[in-house]
């Protein structure tokens, strides 16, 4: 136990969980090394040791949390008890002051404005043209072809994104619009990998030159189809209408920069999170034969070959199963922090101001306290007539709270819609090789993902 990193002792009652001491620091260091080497273990191993544990990397006092309740309330006390963490200058770089990067107030305004574009009768707009990429990607494959299945989805993802976000006429700009975004995405990603964290912002390095000049495109782009559309005044079923209509408590619009911000923070915040899902899919039910059939069965009875509509959603609930199973083995968003404000606690006990509050995805979502056999993929455990639900909390792909993920309807409809259309057609037949799963920005999978495509019987 260690009073350090809770106040036990200088603020506050000493109740509360009892918090244990994190595997062993180095100087200076702290956990550092141990963290850097393999996350995704090193808070396995944490949660193991206890439900609040605390450690240190370098100079951040830390506290890692597993309990749901625990987790529940670092979710819901940010940006009341805790502080949402800062991104950095390469996310504000390409997201702007976009909800995503912004704190209280100015918050508070922006997801106000932006939910009604993402509010679920909204969602149900989008979902034809979800559907119909899809289905135009299921028209061009072929049984027996070989495909990387990480690339197929993430170009499938890609198109959805900017067709929902800028309209179907945008069509012969995607590649250049969903190119540029992906430039800046993955440069921020290398922003938090190697040396580059320790290299200020002013250091060019290639990187960072091809970062800057996907953000010019990026902003060219934006700009000009938002243009577009203001002088055309048309009212269209995407988000950029949506975003262009939307007005404050004031009565004011969002300025062409506001636009331009919440629409990369859209597209940046739903197209590798959603594509990299779906692909976890594919490699989930490759290897798991039984659920497989069990899909098809579904698909068969309810769809009989035809693509589905949003209609159809409710009547695929195994197909709905399957996509919140793999979130759960294979969560996008694999970590969360908060930082402690003067006055914050956890479980009834003080948390020292600037503490980091830390929990994971990845480690929760395996505990065997909520998920038995925590490692294998069985979407019937989401089957509500089944086994008990997990407690709150327990399962938090999409955060929680004041702050949770926006587009989380809009994220769920795309997977359901894409799965079941693609899925009837088509067996995707992964190696039977185990692929592993490796941190970045977002969890991808840590080695190729080549597959050959069956006709689905
Ligand atoms: C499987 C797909 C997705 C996952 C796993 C996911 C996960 C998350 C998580 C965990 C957060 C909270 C982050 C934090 O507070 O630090 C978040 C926030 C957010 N997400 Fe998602 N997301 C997904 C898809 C989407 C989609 C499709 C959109 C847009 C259409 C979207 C838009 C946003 C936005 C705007 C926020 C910021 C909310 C705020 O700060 O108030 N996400 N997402």
């Amino acid at each position: 136990m260690t009073a350090e990193a809770t106040g036990r002792g200088t603020a506050g009652a000493p109740s509360g969980p009892s918090v244990v001491t994190g595997p062993r620091r180095l100087p200076w260091l702290g956990n550092l090394p141990q963290f850097a080497r393999d996350p995704l273990d090193f808070f396995v191993r944490l949660r193991e040791r206890g439900d609040v544990v605390a450690w240190r990397l370098g100079p951040q006092r830390a506290l890692f949390v597993s309990r749901p309740e625990h987790i529940g309330e670092l979710l819901t006390g940010i940006e009341t008890v805790f502080r949402h963490p800062e991104l950095g200058w390469a996310f504000t770089l390409v997201l702007g002051d976009g909800v995503v990067t912004s704190e209280g107030a100015a918050w508070r305004r922006k997801r106000a404005l932006v939910q009604p574009a993402v509010r679920p009768r909204q969602v149900r707009t989008y979902a034809a043209t979800m559907a119909a990429c899809a289905a135009g990607l299921a028209a061009t494959w072929q049984a027996g072809q070989r495909i990387d299945v990480r690339r197929e989805m993430l170009a499938l993802t890609q198109r959805i994104a900017v067709r929902t976000l800028f309209g179907v006429d945008t069509a012969g700009r995607e590649e250049v619009i969903g190119a540029a975004m992906d430039v800046a995405q993955r440069a921020i990603g290398d922003e938090f990998r190697g040396v580059t964290l320790f290299l200020p912002p002013w250091v060019p390095t290639p990187g960072r030159r091809r970062l800057r000049h996907a953000v010019r495109v990026i902003d060219a782009e934006v700009g000009r189809v938002t243009g577009e559309r203001r002088r055309s005044g048309a009212d269209r079923d995407d988000l950029l209408s949506r975003l262009l209509a939307a007005r404050d408590e004031q009565g004011l619009p969002l300025s062409d920069k506001e636009v331009r911000d919440e629409a990369v923070t859209l597209y940046i915040g739903g197209h590798e999170t959603t594509g990299t899902t779906l692909t976890w899919v594919w490699y989930l039910l490759s290897h798991n034969p039984g659920a497989r059939a069990r899909l098809g069965e579904e698909l068969k009875r309810v769809l009989g070959g035809r693509t589905p509509e949003f209609d159809d959603l409710r009547l695929l609930p195994y197909t709905e199963q399957v996509v919140k199973e793999t979130l759960r083995l294979y969560p996008p968003v694999w970590l969360m922090t908060g930082v402690a404000k003067e006055g914050s606690t956890l479980g009834g006990r003080a948390v020292p101001e600037g503490t980091v509050v830390w929990s994971s995805q990845w480690s929760a979502h395996r505990d065997p306290r909520w998920f038995p056999e925590p490692d294998t993929f069985r979407p019937e455990r989401w089957d509500p007539r089944g086994e008990p639900a997990a407690p709150d909390h327990a399962w938090f792909p999409f955060g929680g709270g004041a702050r949770a993920c926006l587009g989380a309807r809009f994220a769920m409809v795309e997977a359901v819609l894409v799965l079941a259309t693609l899925a009837q057609r088509f067996h995707v037949d992964l190696g039977p090789g185990e692929v592993p799963a490796e941190p970045r920005l977002t969890l991808q999978p840590g080695a190729p993902m080549g597959a050959v495509l069956r006709a689905a019987t």
